[in-house]
């Protein structure tokens, strides 16, 4: 192996100076050649930063012999439970199959209704329909995309089970309303907090707000593995061996089957992964605020855009950075690519006019149909350099100085 050693001289002891990692080498390197172009994401840069850390893990479980379950999977999810604040938590093979496993293992199904938000990734409302039980969807803030929670109390009946708040974007909901209208009855809180890893609402970290929350590991996501991962969190010791269950297939003891389950499990290769990058998580939800707050500031005062909106209770990770462009949405986005930046919509179409609910509703959601009409995700990670981030700012103003 061959090491280098960069001392940059200053005449006076200079923190900032000193490139002490090979991880800030590569950024330096990065921030050192001129911006032509940005991309939306690159995985493979992130990746190169820590390979030989998760080379090392890797070599690590091929040595072990456990390729299902075993320590390395027990290590993360102890480690990651911790992380939340929360009792519990128990792998899956992704995000969706945790969400289905909560509302199975509550015995959620047929006659049942769940309240979920009308913008958000399709899999929260697949995960209710795949349990047999009703989505009842309720409109989102104009300014937050996140599920209006004001607007839960008229959507309860006598068949709501579960209540899903999706902190998306890494935006945590406001939780205390929510619990405030269910309290008193008979409702779960699941938070869908597959966007929201290390996000805070008042101090408390997402994962441990409700009755339990499904994480998504997806390689995208803050904390995502090297191929599909997930997993439930939960104080509710109950709940987490019903979904250790039924993610195994309904087995606790080997071929005795109590339950009617599913294989769905955290590969130890995935989990000793995603317990190095757990290390890294706050460092990089603050680089992501950092760049969040850079755009905040170099986009602020334009006519025709506006900035996502941050309650002043959370702290949020930013899986996201969308910002809303109503009626010059897609000519933005255009401009951008024209001018080399990467850009995403999440999400352009929202649950209720995705084709495989075609009929399911009858009213619409203005307030969601309105924001995927105009929602766009610029580039923002924590491998992003400020002068990416100052290209899109200027690039993005350019668009709008036309
Ligand atoms: C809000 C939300 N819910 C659920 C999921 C499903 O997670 P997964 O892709 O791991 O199944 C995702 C991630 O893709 C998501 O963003």
């Amino acid at each position: 192996m061959t090491s280098v050693i960069i001392v940059l001289a200053s005449d006076e002891y200079d923190e900032a100076d000193y490139i002490r990692t090979y991880h800030e080498f590569l950024r330096w390197e990065a921030d050192a050649a001129a911006v032509t172009e940005v991309p939306y994401l690159d995985l493979a840069r992130g990746a190169r930063e820590i390979a030989p850390e998760l080379e090392l893990v890797a070599r690590r479980v091929l040595r072990s012999g456990y390729f299902i379950g075993g320590p390395e999977t027990q290590r993360f999810e102890d480690h990651f439970a911790d992380y939340c604040g929360a009792a519990q938590m128990v792998g899956a093979g992704n995000g969706l199959d945790a969400l289905v496993l909560a509302l199975r293992a509550w015995g959620v199904g047929p006659g049942d209704e769940v309240i979920m938000p009308a913008h958000t990734f399709i899999a929260t409302a697949l995960a209710v329909d795949e349990v047999g039980a009703t989505p009842v969807l309720v409109d989102v803030e104009p300014d937050t995309g996140l599920m209006d929670v004001g607007k839960v109390e008229a959507a309860l009946t006598d068949r709501t089970r579960v209540v899903m708040p999706v902190h998306l974007y890494g935006l945590p909901v406001d939780m205390d309303t929510l619990k405030a209208i269910v309290a008193g009855r008979d409702i779960r809180i699941l938070e869908d907090a597959c966007q929201a890893h290390g996000a805070r609402y008042r101090g408390r970290r997402c994962g441990a707000l409700g009755d339990a929350a499904a994480f998504s590991f997806y390689p995208t996501k803050n904390l995502g593995a090297l191929g599909d991962a997930g997993g439930l969190t939960t104080n509710d010791a109950a709940l987490a061996e019903r979904v250790r269950m039924l993610g195994n297939y309904g087995s606790k003891v080997k071929y005795a089957h109590e339950l009617l389950g599913r294989n769905s499990r955290l590969d130890p290769l995935q989990a000793a992964i995603l317990d190095v990058k757990l290390d890294l998580l706050d460092g990089w939800n603050a680089r992501r605020r950092e760049l969040a707050a850079r755009y905040s500031q170099g986009l602020s005062g334009l006519a025709g855009l506006q900035l996502p909106k941050v309650r002043p209770y959370v702290e949020p990770v930013w899986h996201v950075f969308p910002v809303l462009a109503p009626g010059q949405r897609d000519s933005l986005q255009a401009f951008l690519l024209h001018n080399g930046v990467g850009t995403n919509i999440h999400y352009p179409t929202p649950v209720h006019r995705q084709p495989c609910y075609a009929g399911r509703w009858s009213s619409g959601f203005p307030v969601a149909e309105a924001f995927a009409a105009s929602v766009l995700s610029l580039p923002l990670d924590q491998t992003h350099t400020d002068r990416e981030i100052d290209y899109v700012i200027d690039r993005v103003r350019q668009f709008f100085s036309a």
